[in-house]
């Protein structure tokens, strides 16, 4: 396979470095935690090689609240975007067709273009508030059509899919023999968890998650992908083990004793990403240069220029980047123009979160034409 650095990699806070941002605003996640925070007994740990699959304490803990999950269903991923590596180049082939939401997190997309099977976008409208429709899925099935794959909650705009439309994706993927990847990883994060985690209604599914987005540990690279599918399962172990064998015992050691206690850590980040969340809109309300759907979950929101605003895109970045230190996700991040942006609400504190707003509103002023 041909690589392609990703925009949205390339140009991350962590690849052009922390220290140059001052408000970050960029960031799909909430604030990151500290091994400090974490209070851990790590000095009995022996650093061996660990079971492929994960931890199993761990792969339990994950599905402890499903009767019909249990940890041979688990397999734990360097983050979440090693699962998606895994789920689709276990499953597509250049002969292939796959249908994915647009715009979307870009390894959702780049990963099967770099494999080189057909894509069929189903592209989110700002219009008709980034809501999927289920029909237009089943629209586009094909008769080579491997796998269905979508984001809820939505990166980057906080859309969440109903339940019920789910329902109805996983009725079309089940009667077409179609496999069915649903990108979980927002799921814990900022609002009240929406719905049970999907891989537990349906053996064609794949749920994927990780410990990133909803919990601040992005570095810690632990995600998990859930199937029924022994099969499939066997598969995507295979894969896992050709890349990396297994995780770092250390990371996974870090990940069981955080997760047993997650529940106390998700109030005080929940909290502050609310407490944004709340800026967010004041700020929407008042910046009448500026429009969003709001965000029904995770801590993004995807805004954009209204229309009528004739603004030098190029120079607003610019300004806003190298005049005011701050930076937010840019539209072409997600395949859409940079009129487009994505406005992180998870990860500063409040003061800092306020002044970035006020910064993209002097950078419009700046770079209106
Ligand atoms: C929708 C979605 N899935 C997966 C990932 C990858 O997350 P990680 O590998 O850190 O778990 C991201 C990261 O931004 C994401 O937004």
């Amino acid at each position: 396979m041909l690589y392609k650095r990703m925009p949205i990699e390339k140009e991350s806070p962590e690849e052009i470095g922390y220290d140059t941002i001052q408000y970050n605003l960029s960031e799909s996640s909430v604030t990151d935690l500290k091994m400090s925070e974490l209070n851990l007994s790590l000095n009995d740990l022996s650093l061996e090689y660990i079971g492929h699959r994960g931890k199993p304490e761990l792969r339990e803990l994950i599905v402890k609240e499903y009767s019909n999950l249990d940890k041979e269903n688990v397999l734990i991923t360097n983050g979440a975007a090693g699962a998606l590596f895994i789920i689709n180049t276990s499953l597509l082939t250049a002969n292939d067709h796959l249908i994915v939401v647009r715009p979307n997190y870009a390894t959702n997309i780049e990963v099967p273009k770099t494999i080189g099977c057909s894509i069929s976008f189903i592209d989110l409208q700002f219009k008709k508030g980034w809501k999927l429709n289920p029909q237009e899925i089943e629209k586009a099935i094909q008769p080579n059509t491997k796998l269905i794959s979508i984001t809820t909650p939505h990166n980057p705009t906080g859309m969440l899919m109903a339940e019920e439309d789910i329902n109805k994706v996983i009725s079309i993927a089940e009667q077409h023999n179609i496999y069915l990847l649903i990108d979980e990883t927002y799921r814990d994060a900022c609002f009240k968890t929406p719905y049970p985690v999907t891989a537990s209604k349906s053996k064609k599914v794949i749920s994927v998650s990780s410990l990133s987005k909803a919990f601040g540990l992005p570095g810690l690279r632990i995600g998990w992908l859930i199937c029924r599918d022994e099969i499939m399962m066997e598969q995507f172990l295979a894969a896992k083990e050709m890349i990396y064998i297994s995780n770092s015992a250390l990371d996974e050691a870090v990940a069981y004793q955080f997760y047993q206690h997650k529940e106390k850590f998700a109030m005080a980040i929940n909290e502050r990403a609310l407490q944004n969340f709340n800026l967010l809109k004041e700020w929407l309300q008042k910046e009448i240069r500026m429009e969003a759907v709001l965000p029904e979950g995770g801590v993004v929101c995807f805004a954009r220029f209204k229309t009528v605003l004739q603004i030098d895109t190029e120079k607003f970045y610019s300004q806003l980047m190298n005049k005011h230190k701050t930076m937010i996700g840019p539209g072409h991040w997600f395949s859409m123009p940079d009129s487009y942006m994505r406005i992180g609400f998870g990860w500063t504190n409040d003061i800092i979160f306020k002044q970035g707003l006020q910064n993209i509103s002097s950078a419009i002023d700046e770079s209106i034409v």
